[in-house]
């Protein structure tokens, strides 16, 4: 059989694409709060921990799966087992979740690149973004008054994803990704260097750094510190099993593996330190202390932020666009990874086109986001859908994957650590297979049964129950439902 499959035009694209996936939304505003609330520096210890025993390993074996099959994950694990499946299509599905409310994230980024100019939210950016901007709703039910400065940035957000998934692997994600990432290094790099020179940047580099070693004796600072590492390197829920599937037959796998971790790493400390540094000076500026003025994730970005670059005088447009800039840049490089999951799938399974693809999964994943996020419930159904499908969705997938071939089929194991050995430099061993069969599992059960109790027991936040029915267990049955009626089609 002739090989039709699309490939990257060299390994640097492959390498500065799964990059681009792996920098996003996750690594500027999520990891740096992680961070500091689960110990400050000490928190850098589990999290490399994490890195190294669970990030990589899994890691390795995701491309180990996609480079072997030549396939997205519901072709390359029904080529390690056939009842696997629906694995695969569970791990399209979460995708096609997480797509869903990351693009209402990106437009709110976009918004702010343009409320930067001025600095719209005046003196009190907290009402703003959740009266003013959002329209947030005051019913705890459904709500869904349509908010129109919400949809037209939704849609040129979703028109600008799928005109990149149009162009192909090469001359869309790949270009696309050539573009965006030394512009992504280029805005953020000064956006650090402005942010260190500010007054009071050390104390909140001092906040960051200080280690709390109490933290660390605490079990939930390394089960966060494991949780952030999946979604941060963009592993177990599909999209380095697709992005290793147009890999040439002679990559060095963990070569570029390495260089992708490295990369994503160094970048979310890099974050990390650009963000408390700014955060000092806010600090400093009130005459309070950094605790005193770190919130929440969303909270970070679209709150402290703004509050940040306000109290900047003449540097604070330039500040507030580096800023919401990179945010934008580094989330659209990641959805567009996200949303090839699901495409490349289908074209697997169905012999689609790409062009078929995009428009049938692309453009019905942006309809129905458009629809939800353009509404009063916008935030709060980023925050439900988002607990969701990362504490349940993306951590029962991983685990799955993980325990299918340590647990229940270690010659597969064998012979993916083989296939991985006779390209890369690297050599995967019994290190890499005690990870995967003992750690890896240990702390995703662990992760899973914490979240599953927690959500049984008392549900998630103060949202009423009929939006976490609908939408947060909703979501998961719709990955349930969706990876048993794509496994039951036959294959075209
Ligand atoms: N890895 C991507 C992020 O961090 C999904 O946002």
């Amino acid at each position: 059989m002739t090989d039709t499959r699309e490939h990257w035009s060299a390994r640097s694209g492959f390498i500065i694409a799964a990059i681009g996936s792996a920098i996003g939304l996750g690594n500027i505003w999520r990891f740096p709060y992680v961070a500091y609330e689960n110990g400050g520096g000490a928190f850098l210890i589990p999290y490399l921990v994490a890195l190294l025993t669970a990030g990589l390993p899994l890691l390795f074996l995701d491309y180990a799966v996609g480079h072997r099959s030549n396939g997205a994950p519901p072709k390359a694990y029904q080529q390690l087992s056939k009842p696997a499946e629906p694995l695969g299509w569970w791990q399209a599905c979460v995708c096609i979740v997480i797509a869903l409310y990351y693009a209402s994230v990106l437009t709110w980024a976009g918004s702010y690149i343009y409320f930067s100019f001025g600095q719209s939210w005046g003196t009190d950016p907290e009402s703003f973004f959740f009266s003013n901007f959002l329209a947030t709703s005051q019913s705890s039910g459904f709500d869904m008054t349509f908010i129109s400065h919400l949809f037209w940035p939704l849609i040129g957000v979703w028109a600008l994803v799928l005109f990149i998934l149009y162009g192909g692997v090469r001359k869309g994600v790949e270009l696309a990704n050539r573009i965006f990432m030394p512009i992504l290094l280029v805005l953020f790099g000064i956006l650090v260097i402005q942010a260190l020179r500010l007054p009071g940047a050390v104390d909140g580099l001092n906040a960051f750094f200080t280690p709390n070693w109490e933290a660390m004796k605490n079990y939930k600072v390394w089960l966060a510190a494991y949780g952030h590492i999946f979604f941060s390197l963009s592993i177990g829920f599909g999209i380095m099993v697709t992005y290793a599937s147009y890999l040439k037959p002679k990559t060095n796998l963990t070569g570029s593996g390495l260089v992708i971790g490295f990369a994503n790493s160094s970048f979310e400390i890099l974050a990390g330190i650009g963000v408390f540094a700014a955060l000092g000076f806010m600090a400093h500026a009130a005459g309070t202390s950094v605790q005193d003025v770190v919130s929440g994730g969303i909270g970070l970005a679209f709150i402290a932020f703004p509050k940040i670059i306000s109290s900047l005088g003449a540097g604070a447009e330039l500040f507030g666009i580096l800023f919401f800039a990179s945010l934008f840049v580094a989330g659209v490089s990641s959805m567009v990874s996200i949303l090839q999951v699901p495409i490349s799938a289908m074209q697997d399974k169905l012999s689609w086109s790409r062009a078929k693809a995009v428009t049938i999964i692309g453009g019905g994943t942006g309809a129905v986001s458009i629809f939800l996020f353009s509404s009063a419930n916008a935030i709060k159904l980023v925050d439900i859908i988002d607990h969701f499908i990362n504490n349940l969705g993306i951590v029962s997938g991983a685990l799955v994957s993980i325990i299918m071939v340590s647990w229940f089929k270690r010659s597969l194991m064998k012979q993916l650590e083989q296939h991985v050995n006779r390209v890369s430099t690297v050599q995967l061993g019994p290190v890499w297979e005690l990870t995967l069969t003992i750690v890896t599992p240990v702390v995703l059960i662990s992760t899973l049964g914490l979240a599953l109790s927690a959500l049984l027991q008392k549900g998630y936040g103060d949202y009423a129950m009929s939006l976490q029915l609908w939408f947060g267990w909703g979501c998961i049955l719709f990955c349930a439902i969706g990876a048993l009626f794509m496994s039951s089609l036959k294959n075209r």
